[in-house]
């Protein structure tokens, strides 16, 4: 692979921050990749030996690492529930020194932006001496895990600039269920959608939000400008979408937030729910929306100032958010766009330098 990068993707433009330009870049990356990933047929295009690396695999085990490691974890709901192989995701720095008990024949996949990572890097040299197939999605071809895997998928990104990741991450969720989709049908699982077609739907739901920045940054505004604390809660897929959300806003706005399974949160965290307390609930799966409802009234009992986001067809009329309908297993990709944009909000209005973090490193090449 030759990266290809013009001098528009490493300036800022018009952008106040690099981070605000990748947020909104992101609808293009669907389409590239789209592109990317099509044959003169219209077709997926896919590296014959990928797909039969993936097809011999009894278990796969994915190994990230911050962002990377949450787009992980939607990659094994969709890896799962499309193609029907077991999947575990691990954290780069947990595994390398815990390695569990390997199935037979597992494929390893190593998701990382800048292909740099060193804990990820650590865990690809002990598996390879073990002789395991390696696959690396990376953004970065060339870069180091990408050269030491067997195999690499790109993630047609563009450069990364901005310390907290957005584009890579819905990037690689994109990928991962290109891959999944294909897996399935050489397994001959049928499938009754077409992974391009959702992509392009995301995409166009994506470009929405795109509209709607002086409502979310309103939202920033009025949920997160002094609280100590921000909790997000979702169910499922949703559950990995807010590990993601909570991430992004303590990464740049330095307010503690967590991610939580909805109904988890009782068990222990609510102790921490006082009044004013900002909890978003993201609610976009159908068979779990209600439960995750009934959270929402938990918290809000014990004074939680609620922002409730859900998805069109099942919405209710105090929401503040509802995502456009799109095909369950791809909402990540859009439902993280609204949570993306209210961390760089949040960090804006509380002075933080939302490009450059404090204590962050782009890529971590120490273990
Ligand atoms: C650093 C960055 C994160 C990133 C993580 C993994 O900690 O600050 O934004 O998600 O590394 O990076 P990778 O390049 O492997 O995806």
């Amino acid at each position: 692979y030759i990266a290809e990068i013009d001098s528009t993707d490493i300036e800022k433009g018009t952008y106040p921050h690099f981070m605000l330009k990748e947020i909104e870049e992101q609808p293009f990356v669907m389409r590239n990749i789209i592109t990317k990933y099509k044959d003169e047929n219209e077709n997926i295009k896919l590296d014959e030996n990928i797909r039969q690396a993936v097809l011999d695999a009894d278990r796969i085990y994915i190994i990230a690492a911050g962002t990377s490691f949450n787009a992980g974890l939607v990659g094994k709901e969709m890896i799962e529930k499309i193609a029907h192989i077991p999947v575990e995701t691990h954290i780069a720095s947990e595994f390398l020194y815990n390695m569990p008990i390997l199935s037979q024949n597992p494929l390893f996949i190593f998701i990382s932006q800048s292909g740099e990572t060193a804990d990820s890097r650590g865990v690809l040299v002990n598996v390879k001496e073990l002789g395991h197939t390696t696959l690396t999605i990376t953004n970065v071809p060339g870069s180091t895990l990408s050269r030491e895997a067997e195999y690499t998928l790109h993630t047609y990104a563009g450069p990364e600039i901005a310390v907290a990741s957005t584009k890579a991450y819905t990037a690689q969720i994109a990928v991962l269920a290109i891959l999944s989709v294909e897996t399935a049908r050489a397994k001959g699982i049928e499938i009754d959608f077409d992974p391009m077609q959702q992509l392009g739907i995301a995409a166009n739901a994506m470009d929405i939000f795109m509209e709607k920045k002086d409502e979310l940054e309103q939202m920033a505004r009025d949920y997160l400008s002094v609280t100590p604390n921000c909790f997000y809660i979702g169910r499922g897929m949703d559950y990995h979408v807010c590990m993601e959300a909570s991430l992004k806003l303590k990464e740049i706005s330095y307010i503690q937030a967590e991610g939580f399974a909805g109904g988890e949160l009782k068990h222990g965290t609510i102790a921490l729910i006082e009044e004013g307390t900002p909890v978003v609930g993201l609610a976009t799966q159908e068979s779990v929306h209600l439960n995750l409802r009934g959270n929402m009234k938990e918290v809000v009992a014990r004074g939680a100032n609620p922002l409730m986001i859900s998805m069109e067809g099942f919405d209710e009329a105090d929401d503040k958010i509802v995502i456009p309908r799109v095909n369950e297993l791809f909402t990540p990709l859009v439902s993280v766009i609204p949570m993306q944009f209210i961390a760089y909000y949040a960090a804006l209005h509380r002075g933080c330098d939302v490009d450059k973090p404090r204590n962050l490193a782009k890529s971590v090449t120490v273990e």
